[in-house]
């Protein structure tokens, strides 16, 4: 990275030399390593290094997995029995691989939010975090589509209500969903694709992580003061950052190692805990479950596609300007990809100039109100549609596109910042106390 010192990579040895002419590949990875890194980045800068661990984990108990389990409507229940009760150390691949996503998108939330309190996602990083986006997209198309994989109950009824938003979509939607299904209905032909796009997207994931890293590489990475690592000479910027290895390497290591002993507790002791009974129920296409309930890293969103029913005015007013067009149920469509998409436009709805939620008084408040706002969303999207539960998902989810598009533009006029730190080196300082020199 320009302006910002670091050891460059000295091939030494006649073979490494014969390499670096040929492929400069070590020093690449040499470069990468020893990236010079904000030192006073805290405990919520280990999340990505869990991701990669947690991407690296899937795909190779997913492998394993893919060796012993089938694809076929009337096999596929069974090869999943088969995996848990004869493959050797089946059930607790399998039980690595089911609760690895929940680890994966626990880590991806937290990952986020710290994104959302810092202003990771502000210039000059916005590339970094639309990449992240699309990212985050794909882990859930991967998820939903792994989960239909063991061919259970809610496999079953998930697709289906899934799949079923498609067919909302006016004049085209129906059409999309045959095309998404492969037939009529999730049936075989739904299961073989799924499969297939299960197993592909990890690596189309790999390679977005690939490009994130890049991204955040070419801008550096923020910190908890959101003031920028200073480059105008070599020695400032030395006294800012520390290089990755070993430095960020061990602290992030250490806490992979403490977040693992939680999740082979996990694994261990409760490894169902976070799924539902009546997917140990083979899929019945003549029998629906009473509530079917998506996974719960699904929840915020699908409160709010259920938020937005034919009794709000909002969506009545909008059904009747649109011609009937866009009906309730494909309102509540339009609103869960519009939460995530609010969400991917962050960059450009903060107007604030400061960077990190640190120096800004207001702007807290609202943010925590956000971080509460989602765990609401989370819970009454478990909960039965209707009554009171109403209600609330009404609220969480107005909140929810209100923080985006009204109070993160408004903060930045409004709020009078706290003073910032002049530099990284200030802030580290007097957190930890000024080097002996
Ligand atoms: C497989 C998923 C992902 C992996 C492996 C990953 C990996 C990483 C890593 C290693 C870092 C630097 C260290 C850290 O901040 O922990 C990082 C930074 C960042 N990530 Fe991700 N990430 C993923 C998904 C996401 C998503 C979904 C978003 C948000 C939309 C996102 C937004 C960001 C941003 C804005 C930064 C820059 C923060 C900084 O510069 O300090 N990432 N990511």
């Amino acid at each position: 990275m320009a302006g910002i010192p670091h050891d460059h990579y000295e091939p030494r040895t006649g073979g490494e030399k014969w390499l670096q002419r040929r492929l400069p590949i070590i020093g690449l990875l040499y470069d990468t390593l020893m990236i010079p890194t904000p030192k006073n980045l805290n405990w919520m800068w280990i999340w990505g290094i869990v991701l990669t661990f947690c991407l690296a984990l899937q795909i190779i108990t997913g492998i394993v997995l893919a060796m012993h389990y089938t694809p076929q409507v009337d096999m596929a229940f069974a090869s999943i029995e088969h995996i848990m009760r004869n493959v050797n150390g089946g059930h607790m691949i399998r039980y690595a691989h089911m609760n690895g996503a929940s680890l994966f998108f626990v880590a991806v939330y937290l990952h986020i939010f710290r994104g959302l309190y810092y202003g990771s996602y502000k210039a000059p990083r916005e590339v970094t975090w639309i990449i992240g986006m699309l990212i985050y997209l794909l882990m859930m198309a991967t998820a939903f589509m792994g989960y239909v994989l063991p061919w259970g109950q809610m496999s079953f009824w998930g697709a289906t209500v899934i799949t079923g938003l498609f067919g909302a979509i006016p004049g085209i939607g129906e059409s999309i969903q045959t095309w998404l299904l492969g037939g009529p209905a999730v049936d075989n032909a739904t299961l073989n694709r799924f499969f297939s796009l299960h197993y592909l997207l990890p690596f189309v994931i790999a390679g977005l992580v690939i490009v994130h890293i890049w991204a955040f590489h070419t801008t550096g990475n923020n910190n908890p003061t959101g003031v920028e690592v200073r480059r105008t000479s070599k020695q400032e910027a030395a006294k800012d950052t520390l290089p990755f290895w070993p430095y960020f390497v061990m602290k992030d290591l250490f806490a992979l190692a403490v977040i693992l002993v939680v999740f082979f507790a996990i694994i261990g002791f409760m490894p169902n805990y976070l799924g539902h009974p009546d997917n140990y129920l083979p899929a019945n296409p003549m029998a629906t479950p009473a509530h079917i309930v998506p996974e719960w890293y699904f929840l915020p969103f699908y409160a709010i596609l259920r938020a937005f029913t034919g009794d709000v005015w909002v969506v009545q007013l909008v059904q009747f300007l649109s011609f009937g067009i866009i009906d309730a149920k494909f309102f509540g469509v339009l609103a869960m990809f519009g939460a995530i998409a609010v969400l991917a436009l962050a960059p450009w709805l903060d107007t604030s100039s400061v960077r990190s939620g640190q120096y800004r008084p207001m702007f807290k408040w609202w943010f925590w109100l956000l971080a509460v706002d989602f765990i609401v969303l989370m819970w009454v999207g478990a909960q039965p549609a209707g009554g009171i539960y109403a209600y609330i998902s009404l609220i969480a989810s107005t909140y929810w596109f209100a923080y985006f598009l009204v109070i993160l533009p408004l903060l930045g006029v409004i709020e009078k910042p706290l003073p910032q730190p002049a530099t990284i080196e200030e802030d580290f300082n007097a957190h930890y106390g000024a080097p002996a020199e």
